[in-house]
């Protein structure tokens, strides 16, 4: 299990740490004890580059796709697609108890379902990824991620109303 240290010196690239992090049953277990969280894995294989689709989520909850690190959120009407890592030093976020929102395990910065950041060491709102409904399948692009600071607009539009 990796270290949660409160220094930045020795931190991992992203996708390594989010590999160590998120590898196995194990981690999924403990993500789901802190709230109402599934596993979930594309419909289909990502292509290199590409987008992947998940089926609509049915009810309000949090449903994780480890293996493309995304975390896929429905509260109060509207699906959001967040980046799996903390947008302050890239580690991998857990659900709050009761799925009331979102913790960094490092330095316990706290966000809202919706991705907004409440109080911690972050600088930013959690980052959202592209994402669009067609018919029963949410397709997100986890290339292609929007920062609250630097693009603020962007940010609030992506969502999916339901
Ligand atoms: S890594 Fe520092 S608050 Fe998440």
């Amino acid at each position: 299990m990796t270290d949660f240290d409160s220094s930045c010196s020795g931190c991992s690239g992203r996708r390594e740490f989010l590999r160590t992090a998120l590898t196995g049953a194990a981690s999924i277990a403990a993500l789901s004890a802190l709230g109402p969280v599934n596993a979930i894995a594309a419909l289909a294989p990502r292509a290199p580059g590409g987008s992947v689709r998940y089926a609509l989520p049915a009810a309000d909850g949090v449903s994780i796709d480890s293996a493309n690190e995304v975390i896929l959120c429905r509260t109060n009407g509207e699906v959001f697609a967040f980046a799996l890592s903390c947008p302050h030093q890239n580690t991998a976020l857990k659900t709050m108890p009761k799925n009331a929102g979102f913790q960094c395990p490092r330095h316990k910065s706290k966000y809202l379902p919706n991705g907004t950041f409440v109080s911690g060491r972050a600088t930013r709102n959690m980052d959202r990824l592209q994402i669009s409904r067609e018919s029963a399948q949410i397709i997100v692009d986890p290339d292609v991620a929007f920062e609250s600071d630097v693009d603020p607009a962007k940010w609030a539009a992506a969502l999916v109303k339901v």
